[in-house]
C-alpha cells in the first residue's frame, strides 16, 4: 500500500515542488491551501488529491483530517508548509498584521496538529514535518511576526519531537534559507544564498525520505553562519543586527 503524505500550503512554492517529488517517489499525496486553482492543476500533473482549507477554520481542519483519514486510509506523513509574509518597517507593530500571520503560521500549525495527532495515535504511527524558517533562529529586523513565529515553531516541534516519540510519531522540522517563490518574491531586501524552489523540494524529499535527522537545514553555509550568530554575546549580536537594518533595501 502507497504511504500517505498530507501537504498543507501544496499548492505553490516549497510545499508544491515537495509535493511534485513524493508523487514521483510513489507516494499518494493529498494537498491543501486555499486556492482551488493551484490545488487542481496539481491534481492534474502530478495526480495529488485536493482538498481545499483555510487553516485558520479549526472546524474546517478537524473535518479535513477526517475526509483525508478515510479517503486514503490513513496518514503517514504531515507537512505543514503554510505562511504569510509581509515585510514589516523596522519599528512597526501593526497588531492586525500580526495576528494575521501568527494565525496561519503558527496557529494554523496547531489546529492541524491536534487532530493530526489523534489520528496518528489511532493508526499507532506517523511522521509530522512543521516548515519553520533560518529566520526562526533569532529575531531579525524587518520581520518581527514571522521570525517570532518562526521560533515558536521551532521550540514547538522541539517539544513535540521529544513528547511523541513514545506515540510512535517522528517530529521533524525543516528549516531552509531564502528560496525563490511568491512568498520571496515581495522581499525589497537581498537575500544571500537564494536558491530555486525545485532544489527546495528535493532536498526536503531526501531528508525526509532518507534520513531520520530531527532538522533539514539548507543551504548549509547559510545555516553555519545563522547558527553561529545565534551564539554571539547579545552586545556583538545587536550590533551585528543595526548594521543590518541600516542596510538600504533594493
Ligand atoms: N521562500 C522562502 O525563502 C522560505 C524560507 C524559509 C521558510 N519558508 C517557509 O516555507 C513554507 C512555504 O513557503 P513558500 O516560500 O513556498 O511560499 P508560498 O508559495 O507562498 O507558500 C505558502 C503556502 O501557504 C498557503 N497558505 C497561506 N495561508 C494559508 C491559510 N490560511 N490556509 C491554508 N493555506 C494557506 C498558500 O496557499 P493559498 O494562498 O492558496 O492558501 C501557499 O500555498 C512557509 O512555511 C514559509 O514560511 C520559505
Amino acid at each position: 500500500m502507497a504511504k500517505v503524505a498530507w501537504v498543507l500550503g501544496g499548492g505553490s512554492g516549497i510545499g508544491a515542488e515537495t509535493v511534485k517529488q513524493l508523487s514521483q517517489r510513489g507516494w499518494t499525496v493529498a494537498i491543501s491551501g486555499r486556492r482551488e486553482q493551484p490545488l487542481h492543476a496539481l491534481s492534474v500533473s502530478h495526480g495529488a488529491r485536493p482538498y481545499p482549507l483555510d487553516v485558520t477554520d479549526f472546524e474546517a481542519v478537524k473535518a479535513t483530517v477526517g475526509r483525508i483519514s478515510e479517503d486514503l486510509g490513513k496518514i503517514d506523513l504531515v507537512i505543514f508548509s503554510v505562511a504569510a509574509w509581509e515585510v514589516t518597517k523596522p519599528g512597526r507593530y501593526d497588531y492586525e498584521s500580526y495576528a494575521k500571520i501568527i494565525d496561519a503560521n503558527l496557529l494554523g500549525a496547531m489546529r492541524v496538529i491536534d487532530p493530526v495527532v489523534a489520528q496518528m495515535r489511532r493508526q499507532g504511527f506517523g511522521e509530522i514535518a512543521l516548515v519553520a524558517s533560518v529566520a526562526g533562529y533569532f529575531g531579525l529586523p524587518r520581520s518581527a511576526a514571522y521570525s517570532s513565529g518562526k521560533s515558536a515553531m521551532i521550540t514547538l516541534a522541539e517539544t513535540m519531537r521529544t513528547e511523541l516519540a513514545a506515540d510512535n510519531i517522528s517530529v521533524r522540522l525543516i528549516c531552509p534559507g531564502f528560496v525563490k517563490t511568491d512568498l520571496t518574491a515581495k522581499n525589497d531586501f537581498p537575500m544571500p544564498f537564494l536558491m530555486e524552489a525545485e532544489d527546495a523540494g528535493k532536498r526536503i524529499a531526501d531528508g525526509l525520505l532518507n534520513s531520520r535527522k530531527f532538522e533539514i537545514a539548507f543551504p548549509l553555509p547559510f545555516v553555519l553562519i545563522l547558527k553561529t550568530i545565534r551564539l554571539l554575546p547579545y552586545p556583538v549580536f545587536f550590533t551585528l543586527m543595526s548594521r543590518l537594518i541600516s542596510q538600504p533595501s533594493k
